[in-house]
């Protein structure tokens, strides 16, 4: 703790990430930090994160909090189990200056829950739609159809959010580009404000990381992906939506449904994860010994990384590339350090392969950038995060984990 105060010395603005998790059910496919629900542990687990929450309140003081996002694992499975407890102990302790994004899952959006959501403050709601043909939702193993997962989300939209989101899956295996068609002119008739569309991916810890051999016939080729994600961008940019992160395309005119939006943020919650001006750390993965780190009065903080000036710099460059376009004299203020001087090169070769486009003044990626970074995303920060979140969900403590 007191080392921690003095990281906070200089920071004038603050992000809250908060992590739930807890699921009704576990997809194959999914890599997140999450378990089974069960309400005795969803009550120990609230009571632990209104500890935390003190913990931090005594060191951030009265900074500015402008970014709130709770994700999971399924947020919505606690609506009724502490959700309004947190959310309350978060706008009294901290200076809250922004409303809440948040992740629901389809089968929880009951009118009652929706009421829940807008009552404790919720604006930006996802919903994790992932497809709407009835044999990939099968093959998913989601626990809905494709009819109700379109009623919940046309009762979703009768309600007042600032912006509704959906999560769409694509290059599922054996998907036609007919298929991917069909989907995308459906999402975009639902009366939503934005999609994030991801393609599968096979993180090599979860079951279809372990079962389904990622080169196997049905699997979309990159190609394949490529023409797939290619059938979605006109869709969505024909009916009025822009790229609004690489992922993402959003309405024009709305405020898009997104994660922490400011670079330095706390991480509360089970492998809640926190990045300060020169530290990156994480809590630990397990529920059980989170909650029994808080109960002892000790910090849950399982692996740590101390940030050199380029880590900090690449750490910076790395999210702003992700929400598609950032500007100079904002790498500028952040660190005193004239961009085109430290990345000036890079950006002159990936403007030349037509990746992104630089004014002078601002640097924005371009549809083939962001299909780039989506394939660059699949093979190195998917191995990334392979390797920290598989460790760190078979080993509560790692001694390191070694991710080069
Ligand atoms: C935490 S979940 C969303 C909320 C809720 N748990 C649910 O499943 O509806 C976040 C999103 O990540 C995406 N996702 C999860 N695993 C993925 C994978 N292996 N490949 C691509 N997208 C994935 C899905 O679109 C999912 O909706
Ligand atoms: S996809 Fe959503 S519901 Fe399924 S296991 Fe992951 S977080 Fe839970």
């Amino acid at each position: 703790m007191e080392a921690l105060q003095s990281k906070f010395q200089d920071i004038n603005e603050l992000g809250i990430y908060l992590h739930i998790p807890f699921c009704h059910q576990i997809c194959p496919y999914c890599p997140y930090n999450k378990e089974l629900f069960e309400p005795d542990a969803a009550r120990r687990y609230t009571r632990a994160v209104l500890k935390e929450i003190d913990y931090y309140g005594i060191i951030a003081g009265d900074r500015p909090v402008s970014s709130f996002y709770i994700g999971g694992g399924t947020p919505t499975t606690m609506l009724n189990h502490g959700m309004d407890e947190i959310v309350n102990h978060v706008y009294k302790v901290f200076n809250m200056q922004c409303s809440i994004h948040m992740e629901s899952h389809p089968n929880d959006l009951s009118e009652q829950n929706l009421d829940t959501l807008e009552s404790i403050g919720v604006n930006f709601l996802s919903i994790g739609v992932e497809s709407l043909q009835d044999r990939h939702l099968k093959a998913l193993c989601r626990t809905y159809t494709a009819n109700e997962v379109k009623k919940t989300v046309s009762r979703v939209v009768r309600r007042n959010f600032s912006c509704v989101n959906l999560d769409f899956i694509f290059a599922l295996p054996h998907q036609t580009y007919k298929e991917v068609e069909e989907a995308g002119k459906e999402l975009v008739g639902m009366g939503i404000d934005q999609v994030a569309t991801y393609p599968l991916f096979y993180f090599p810890y979860t079951r279809f990381g372990k079962e389904i051999v990622k080169h196997s016939p049905g699997i979309p080729t990159l190609i394949k992906r490529r023409r797939m994600l290619r059938i979605l961008e006109e869709i969505f940019y024909d009916s009025g939506f822009e790229r609004s992160s690489v992922w993402a395309f959003t309405r024009k005119g709305i405020d898009k449904y997104c994660s922490v939006t400011v670079p330095l943020y706390l991480g509360l919650g089970a492998s809640g994860g926190t990045y300060l001006n020169d530290i990156f750390y994480i809590n630990t993965f397990n529920v059980a010994e989170y909650v029994k780190c808080i109960e002892n009065e000790m910090m849950p903080v399982a692996l740590s990384l101390d940030l050199t000036d380029p880590m900090k710099m690449a750490g910076w460059l790395y999210w702003r590339i992700y929400e598609t376009q950032f500007s100079k004299a904002d790498f500028f203020q952040r660190f005193g350090v004239n961009f085109d001087m430290q990345y000036g090169k890079y950006m002159r070769w990936l403007a030349h392969l037509g990746l992104l486009k630089d004014d002078g003044q601002q640097i924005r990626l371009t549809d083939k950038g962001s299909y780039w970074l989506h394939a660059f995303e699949d093979v190195f920060s998917i191995d990334y995060i392979s390797k920290l979140w598989g460790n760190s969900s078979s080993d509560p403590w790692p001694d390191q984990v070694i991710l080069g």
